[in-house]
């Protein structure tokens, strides 16, 4: 994974600053249901036994408390029924003696308080900050419309760019405070989430290209009479790609909760299995069911809450069919940004 080095470095960091004997308290926020979520805890798990050997220090025991956060709906049995399969049985006796690791559920939104005052050591968060708490109120109210565009678009007019962006100001700054409250003094949060490549908005291509093409597929479907055009108008995702320059603003804004230890941003393609070289999709078709694969999986439920059920299958399909020809243009890349965070002294 492209962001292992940040969060071996955060762990490394985190083990230097224990006292013997202490505990150390782990919280994944956004961690799902998927094949990725149990790789974090192995990840952090085996960077703790490489420091424990290398450093000799195999008196030293250390416990690990992992919570894994999610909203309330997420799947927390799949993970539970999958942990002995996945998680403990790959692990040695002795392993397991010195370094035991407590795994819990912790349901609820990472933008409320969900763990005690200074109780962690280290956040880790892997694509959920790009969610927003909620839709802007300005667009959720009918003060502002956004055409049949469900995110920012070429149509998308600038007062809606704006309320987009100030949803995420303050909901980047509540998390930042949440978190600040929650972790010890010297813990680290290393987050990842989808961002955008230029300041300039509107910000069509980069991150957004595939949500434009959600916005063609469901206007086609009011097209065809199968969806009202005043569900597709009252539609917007709760969603916002931050540049580099947003975030390391509000980060440096409130610069007495958080030190900026590293930022960055690099592109990965949407399509997880083409690894191939250069910017040419070699067959459009299956990237762009791959890539729809992954959009469904992200957008399920606010497409079932808002349109219901029905129209799911045929949304998709016609969406896998407009992004199949978008894709002749070029790969769909999603610039993503990471940022190791270590709470301030003062
Ligand atoms: C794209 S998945 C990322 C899964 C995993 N972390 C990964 O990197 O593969 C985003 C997850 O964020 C969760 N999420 C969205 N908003 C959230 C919130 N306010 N609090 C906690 N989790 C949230 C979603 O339920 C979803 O499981």
């Amino acid at each position: 994974m492209e962001t292992w080095p940040e969060l071996q470095e955060a762990v490394t960091e985190v083990l230097n600053s224990l006292s013997p004997g202490s505990p150390m308290v782990t919280a994944d926020l956004g961690c799902s249901s998927g094949p990725n979520t149990l790789l974090v805890v192995s990840e952090v798990m085996s960077t703790i036994r490489a420091y424990l050997r290398e450093t000799a220090d195999n008196s030293r025991a250390m416990e690990v408390q992992f919570f894994l956060n999610d909203l309330p709906g997420n799947d927390f049995n799949l993970i539970f029924g999958s942990l002995d399969e996945q998680f403990h049985s790959l692990v040695t006796m002795e392993e397991k003696t010195v370094s035991p690791c407590y795994i819990a559920g912790l349901p609820g939104s990472m933008y409320t308080r969900i763990l005690p005052c200074q109780s962690v050591h280290l956040f880790h968060s892997s694509h959920c900050l790009i969610w927003r708490s909620k839709v802007p109120e300005g667009l959720s109210n009918g003060t502002h419309v956004n055409g049949y565009n469900i995110y920012i678009g070429k149509t998308t007019p600038q007062v809606v760019v704006k309320l987009f962006r100030e949803q995420f100001e303050k909901d980047f700054e509540l998390f930042l405070t949440l978190r600040n409250e929650e972790l010890v003094s010297g813990g680290r949060m290393v987050l990842t989430f989808a961002g955008r490549k230029r300041g300039e908005m509107p910000m069509h291509g980069g991150v957004a290209r595939v949500w434009e093409v959600l916005s063609e597929a469901l206007e086609y479907l009011v097209h065809r009479g199968r969806v009202e055009k005043k569900k597709l108008s009252s539609f917007n995702m709760p969603y916002y790609a931050p540049s580099l320059d947003e975030v390391t603003q509000l980060i440096k804004k409130q610069n007495d909760l958080f030190d900026l230890e590293d930022i960055r941003l690099f592109e990965s393609n949407w399509d997880a299995h083409d690894d191939s070289d250069g910017d040419v999709v070699l067959d459009c078709s299956s990237s762009a069911a791959n890539i729809a694969k992954i959009i469904r999986a992200g957008i399920e439920p606010l497409i079932i809450n808002h349109f219901g059920e029905d129209i799911l299958d045929e949304l998709f399909r016609v969406y896998a069919s407009i992004l199949a020809k978008n894709l002749e243009k070029g790969k769909a890349m999603c610039p993503v940004i990471v940022v190791t965070l270590k709470k301030s002294k003062n």
